[in-house]
Parts: C-alpha cells; structure tokens; sequence
C-alpha cells in the first residue's frame, strides 16, 4: 500500500488530498477561490498566490486532526508543477517539499493536465496505455496520444483560447456571473426547457443557431481548437436587441460542444479503437459529457470521464497522476515549476528530494 500527501495550486482551487494507491481518497479538502475572484470576473494570479499561502496550513491541519500521520506512514508526496500561474504553482510546491522533508519521503512533480486525465482512476476506472487524452479547462483546449506515464504527444491544441475561457467570457458578456462554465450551462437549459426539449435533444434546434460553425473550412484531418472567433460574435449578437441571454448561451454552448465533438472525432479516426479519457473542468458540462458519450458510442470507443467532483481542479488527481510514475518505477519529468504545458519537461530548474534536487 502506497499512501501520498498531494498538492494543487496551479490556478484558483487550494487542495490538498490523503490518497491510498492513487485510487482511494481518504480526504481532500478544498479550498475554492471564488469569493476572492469574483469581484474582477476572473483570476488576478497575485490574490490567487495570497490565497494559496492562507489555506494551505489549515486544510494541511485538517487532514492530520482526522489522520495522523507517522513517520514511515507516506510513500511520496506529489505536487502540480506546470502548467499553471508561477506565483501559485510556487506555493503549492514549497509547501509539498516541506512536507516531502519532514516526512522524508520523494516528491513527485506532476503536469496539471496528465493529473487531470488520472482522475479517472479515483473512480477505479485502469484505463489501458495507448489512449487519447482530451483536456478541455479553463486554461486548455487539446487532446493528446499518451503511451505511457509521461509519453505524451499533442494531436490537436488550441490555436488561441481555451474552451472554459470561452464560457467564462462569454458568461460575463451576457452578464450571467462567475465562474462561467456552470452559470452558461444553466441558462443553455433554461431556453431549452423553455422550448421543451430535452436534455439530448438539444440539435433539434440547430436550424435557428446564429453563430457560425467554428474553423469550417478546416481540413478533415487537422485536429484544432479555436474559441476567439465565436466569443467575438457573441460580443457583436449581445449588442443587438431582441435576442435573450438564455437564447445566446445555448446556441453558444451548442456550438462548442459540436466544434469539440468534431475534433475528437478525427483524432479516433487518427487512432481507431484507442480509448478516450475526457477531462478537465469543462467537462462538468452535462451537455458535453453526453455529446461525447454519443460520439464514442457510435465509433465503439471507450470513453473514460472523471466523475463530477474530480473534474475541476482538485489534489487527489494529483496523487492519482503521480502514482503512475511511483507504482511503474518512471521518475516524473516536471520536476521544475512552468506554466508552460509542455510535456517535454524542462531542466531550468532543480528541484527537492527524491526525484527532485532542491534548488539552491
Ligand atoms: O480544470 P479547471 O477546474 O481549471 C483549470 O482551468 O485548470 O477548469 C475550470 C473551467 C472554468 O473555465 C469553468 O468555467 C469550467 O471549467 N467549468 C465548466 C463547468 N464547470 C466548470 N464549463 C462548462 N460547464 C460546466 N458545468
């Protein structure tokens, strides 16, 4: 049995999380920075910093009020190191080595999005490697090849926002509130109720969609995201009358979803019978999740989705991607702090115990 001390802070959700065998949570408080961002209707990177440094301390002493821990009792601890904001990502990471040191146990730096993708396995989900990874966040839009822990090659990114950026924007531009992802889907179900449809058959309304369908003239075998040229007709739409915010959000959130679907459909037809994880904060979008069960369905492929809880940012995912590195021997390549998503890991900076050398 392998027990792991897990830190998140690459943006705004404070988490630490008590994981056994990269599958069983026995606790993961969380710490969601709403109240503190949503004055400015999104992240200010230094109030995330700040909140990061308040709440770690206290989650930490929560899980060891319940659960004691002994020298001996840890295998690892695991923080995120990239991608994410530096200032945060540095809090997160200074606490985990902290703990790493007392404990004296390896830390293992771990990628946001691998850990995202992990998240299935707090479920009990073993997903097989070779399989296709699509990350949709506040930050990412992409879907990945991954062959093993840490062998990830990108199929498809985006070629400018990210798909929660989009719907937080564009809940901000129909004046709907924050965060936008959840606020959007809402009203996207409100109009459909109001024209009594239910929930599946939201293309029956495709004919009366004003935005235009999003990278149309892509070609069939490019797999691209882009979400900034909807947001600007939506800007445009929201200054014209007679059109609701409830009518805006569904037709938006229509298209995004058909814009998603499309692009994993040609990263399968890439890799037929690879099963699909889907993650990511976007992915606690009902809508999404059943778009994409019905895509995979139809072309018999597996598809893997964290349950609700594990979709946003948490720490238990992160336990979850570092025990993949732990349990198969393969020491973690983001051992440095970035915001860069690359998988390629970068050898800038040295770091903590174990795996990691501490900077000096
Ligand atoms: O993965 P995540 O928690 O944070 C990172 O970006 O790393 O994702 C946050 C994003 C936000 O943009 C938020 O609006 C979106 O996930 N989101 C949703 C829903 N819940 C959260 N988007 C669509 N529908 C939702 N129900």
């Amino acid at each position: 049995m392998a027990l792991a001390l897990a830190f998140e802070s690459s943006c705004d959700e404070t988490g630490v999380a008590l994981v056994e065998d990269g599958r069983r949570v026995i606790a993961a408080p969380l710490y969601s920075q709403l109240t503190e961002h949503r004055p400015y209707g999104g992240i200010v990177p230094e109030y995330a910093s700040r909140a990061h440094l308040e709440k770690f301390t206290p989650l930490l002493a929560e899980i060891l009020r319940e659960h004691p821990l002994k020298p001996g009792d840890l295998s690892y601890v695991a923080a995120t190191t990239r991608p994410g904001l530096v200032g945060a990502l540095l809090v997160g990471y200074q606490t985990a080595l902290a703990c790493a040191r007392h404990f004296g146990v390896p830390l293992i730096g771990v990628h946001h999005l691998e850990a995202h993708l992990a998240a299935v396995s707090l479920s009990d989900m073993v997903v097989p490697y070779p399989h296709l990874g699509l990350i949709l966040s506040g930050g990412n839009s992409a879907i990945y090849l991954l062959s093993s822990p840490g062998e990830v090659a990108v199929l498809g990114d985006t070629l400018d926002d990210a798909a929660g950026e989009a719907l937080d924007k564009a809940a901000q531009i129909l004046g709907l509130g924050y965060p936008g992802g959840p606020v959007m889907e809402k009203a996207a179900r409100r109009y459909a109720e109001s024209r009594n449809i239910a929930p599946g058959d939201e293309n029956q309304l495709a004919a009366e969609n004003p935005f235009p369908l999003i990278l149309k003239s892509l070609p069939r075998e490019e797999i691209s995201f882009s979400f900034s040229g909807i947001k600007t007709a939506l800007l445009r739409a929201a200054n014209l009358p007679g059109k609701t915010a409830e009518f805006l959000a569904f037709h938006y959130q229509e298209r995004i979803v058909e814009h998603i679907v499309r692009n994993l459909d040609h990263a399968i037809a890439r890799h037929p019978k690879l099963p699909v994880v889907a993650a990511g904060g976007v992915m606690a979008n009902t809508r999404l999740r059943r778009a994409l069960e019905e895509a995979c369905q139809k072309k018999s492929v597996m598809l893997y989705i964290p349950e609700l809880r594990y979709c946003t940012d948490n720490a238990a995912m992160v336990a979850a991607a570092a025990h993949l590195y732990y349990a198969n021997g393969i020491p973690s390549k983001f051992t440095n702090i970035s915001s860069s998503n690359s998988f390629a890991g970068a050898p800038t900076m040295r770091a903590a115990s174990g795996q990691m050398k501490e900077q000096r």
